[in-house]
Order: structure tokens, then C-alpha cells, then sequence
């Protein structure tokens, strides 16, 4: 079996769905449930006996510990992180326990693991640590994109305790020889995404006729890549990546933020026309720009393509379409993320922000 901690939140949800769709191995989801984690988003496998659920912290090492000795997984996928980085500005304390502490703590009770383990379990052994494009830092418009060789210089709370975690798990290859492999995506989409990342945002702010807020000009670029295609990668990579090695995950989709919010603005005017017959883009309003706003983000994809043989099967337009359809279809899981917490957050991030 293979154990994944944050599976209840939006990439490890979708990873953990699909994962038993493909697979026959069981799937043991440890995760703390913070305000991003959300047991609805895996309700379809209430009867599943190949999938476990436990509540609990990636940093609570005598849990982990016995966790780890109990079920002796094959496999660790590690998608537990705070993810966001607006909140990462606003309090990055919860960043740093959990995607540095937390990530610390978590290797050294798979390397206890590891250790214990005999010849051919441990050579059969795998730590993925999943990680983003963020750790580069930012991109000038004629750059070339991120290669895994890149140098690595995060710019926010966010970005800086991804960058250390991806540190910490490289040191544990080095020093202990635990078989390690890091995944570094660019921006996700689609199903069971939280609505406080910008294409879920636009989605649920559009339908609830309130206005699209986007972040100084807009002009800024990021690669996006529909979650599906960041979840093949994964097993991929699991299935034979070589360890030590890092992967960067990218959908050749470089685009800017206003261009996505148009585009999802132009899908919803094709499938949910507003009732006055206006476009949902009247309703884009420009609102100051986050601190430290990185400016561009790219990912050079070709090594996981050219030694993996993995490539997103999505562009951005079919991604968009089944992402969009999703949230018009669970317009209950969208009601029901949207509680006071959530107000409380909304508030905070776009309360003081002048249009
Ligand atoms: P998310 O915020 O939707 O989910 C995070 C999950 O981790 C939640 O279920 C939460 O309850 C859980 N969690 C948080 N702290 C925990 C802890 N201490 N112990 C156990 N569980 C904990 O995040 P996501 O968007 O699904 O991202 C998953 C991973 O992928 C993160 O590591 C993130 O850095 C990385 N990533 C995300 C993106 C993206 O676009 N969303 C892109 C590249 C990489
Ligand atoms: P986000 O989805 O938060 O992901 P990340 O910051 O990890 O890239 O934001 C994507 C881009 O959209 C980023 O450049 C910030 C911008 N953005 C807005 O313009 N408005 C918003 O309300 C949000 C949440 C993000």
C-alpha cells in the first residue's frame, strides 16, 4: 500500500481518486484537515475497502511512527503543505511548521522506516515529495523556462518554506540514502480546488454575480496545468523516477492572469449566460497588487517527457471546459466550503484592497 498525507485537499484528492481508478494498491490518506482539507472531496469512496482515512498531522512524529510500523507502506506521497500564498503574507506561521517542520519531522520517521526495512523493501521504497515551480522565483519576459538546474530563489513565505522542504528531502538522499523524488508543478486547475486560488475564485465569484478581482495589471504569467495531468505525472514518476532526481511537471500553457480570467469569463457566457445578457467580464475589476508579486513563472517540462515518457494530455481550453462543467455541476460543494472561515478569509484578503 502507499500512504498520502494532505489527500483530502484539492491536488491529493484528485490524486488519490484517480490512483484507485488505475490501480489496485491500497491508499492510506493521512491528513490534519485544515480549512483547505475536505473529506467531501473523496465522499465517493465511502465503501472502498482499498482506501483509509486518519486524521492527524504530518508533524506528529510518534503518530507517523506508528503509522509507518503498522501498515509498512511502499510508498509516501507528500501533498500536506499550506498552499496559499496570500495567506502565506498574511501569517506565515502555519508555512513554516508545517511545510518545513512538518516535512522535517516526516522524514525522519520515514527514514526510521526505511532503515528498519529489509533489501528488497527498501529497494522497492519511495519518498515523493510533491513541490511547485515557485521555488525559482521569478521569470524576465525573454527568459527561458524553469529547468530542473534552475537555481532556486522563492520569493514568498509560501515559495521560501516549499524551497527549504525540497532542501530538507535532497539532504536525505545525500546524507541517509533514503529514495527520495521531487516533483516541482506549476498552477493546477480543476475539480475540489478551494476558491481562494484564482480560477475557482473567478468561477464562484462569477455565479455569485460578484466582481472578478485581479491583482495589479494582470499581466503576470503563470504555467497552468490541469490536475489530472499533474496526477499521471505523479504515479509516473513514482512508477520510474530515478531517485535523488528531481522532475519539474508543466503544461507547455503559459498564460496571463487576465487571459484566464477572460477565458473563464467567456466559457460561463457560452454555458450560463448571465440572465441581463452582459458578459461575466463586466465584472473584472483591477485591485492592488499582492506584495512581492512574482512576475512570471514557466516550466521547461522536457526531462520528465524525454526520460518518463510523460506529457499533459489537456490544453488549457479542454481543461478549462471540465473544470468549469465541474463547479457548475456541485453547486453543494461549493455552498458548503463557503463557510464563516471562508467569509472571514475573503475579507481579509480583499477587504483592503482598493479597485
Ligand atoms: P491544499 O491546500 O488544497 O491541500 C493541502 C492539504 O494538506 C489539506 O487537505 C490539508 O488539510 C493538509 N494538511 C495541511 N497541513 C497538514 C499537516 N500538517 N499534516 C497533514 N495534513 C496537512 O493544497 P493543494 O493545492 O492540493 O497542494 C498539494 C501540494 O501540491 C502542496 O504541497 C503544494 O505545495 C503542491 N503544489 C500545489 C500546486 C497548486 O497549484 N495547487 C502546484 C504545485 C505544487
Ligand atoms: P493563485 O491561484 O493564488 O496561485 P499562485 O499565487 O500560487 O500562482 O494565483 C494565481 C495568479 O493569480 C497569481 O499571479 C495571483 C493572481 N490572483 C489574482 O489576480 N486575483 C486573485 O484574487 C487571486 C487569488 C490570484
Amino acid at each position: 500500500m502507499i500512504l498520502v498525507t494532505g489527500g483530502a485537499g484539492f491536488i491529493g484528492a484528485n490524486f488519490i481518486l484517480d490512483w484507485l481508478a488505475v490501480n489496485d494498491e491500497p491508499v492510506l490518506n493521512l491528513d490534519k484537515l485544515t480549512y483547505a482539507g475536505n473529506l467531501e472531496n473523496l465522499a465517493a469512496l465511502a465503501d472502498e475497502a482499498r482506501y483509509a482515512f486518519v486524521r492527524g498531522d504530518i508533524g506528529d512524529r510518534a503518530r507517523v511512527d506508528a503509522l509507518l510500523t503498522r501498515h509498512r507502506p511502499r510508498a509516501v506521497v507528500n501533498f500536506a503543505a499550506e498552499s496559499h500564498v496570500d495567506r502565506s503574507i498574511h501569517a506565515p506561521d502555519d508555512f513554516i511548521q508545517t511545510n518545513i517542520v512538518g516535512t522535517f519531522s516526516l522524514l525522519e520517521s520515514v527514514r526510521a522506516h526505511f532503515s528498519a526495512l529489509g533489501t528488497d523493501e527498501k529497494a522497492a521504497f519511495r519518498f515523493l515529495h510533491v513541490s511547485t515551480d515557485e521555488v525559482f522565483g521569478s521569470l524576465g519576459p525573454g527568459d527561458a523556462p524553469f529547468a530542473e538546474t534552475h537555481r532556486t530563489a522563492p520569493n514568498s513565505p509560501y515559495s521560501a518554506s516549499k524551497a527549504a522542504s525540497d532542501h530538507l528531502v535532497r539532504a536525505y538522499f545525500h546524507t541517509y540514502g533514503v529514495p527520495v523524488l521531487t516533483t516541482n508543478c506549476s498552477n493546477n486547475y480543476g475539480a475540489f480546488q478551494f476558491p481562494e486560488k484564482l480560477i475557482p475564485l473567478v468561477i464562484v465569484n462569477a455565479l455569485a454575480g460578484k466582481s472578478l478581482p485581479v491583482y495589479g495589471d494582470g499581466r503576470q504569467i503563470r504555467d497552468w496545468l490541469y490536475v489530472g495531468d499533474h496526477c499521471a505525472a505523479i504515479r509516473r514518476v513514482l512508477e520510474a523516477g530515478v531517485p535523488g532526481e528531481t522532475y519539474n511537471i508543466g503544461g507547455w500553457n503559459e498564460c496571463a492572469n487576465i487571459d484566464i480570467v477572460r477565458a473563464v469569463c467567456d466559457r460561463l457566457d457560452a454555458v450560463r449566460p448571465r440572465s441581463d445578457g452582459c458578459s461575466y467580464r463586466e465584472r473584472i475589476v483591477h485591485v492592488a497588487d499582492r506584495p512581492g508579486h512574482d512576475r512570471r513563472y514557466a516550466i521547461d517540462a522536457r526531462k520528465i517527457e524525454s526520460t518518463l515518457g510523460w506529457r499533459p494530455a489537456e490544453t488549457l481550453s479542454t481543461g478549462l471546459e471540465k473544470t468549469i462543467r465541474w463547479y457548475l455541476d456541485n453547486p453543494d460543494w461549493i455552498l458548503r466550503v463557503q463557510s464563516g472561515a471562508y467569509r472571514d478569509w475573503i475579507e481579509k484578503n480583499y477587504g483592503g484592497r482598493n479597485e
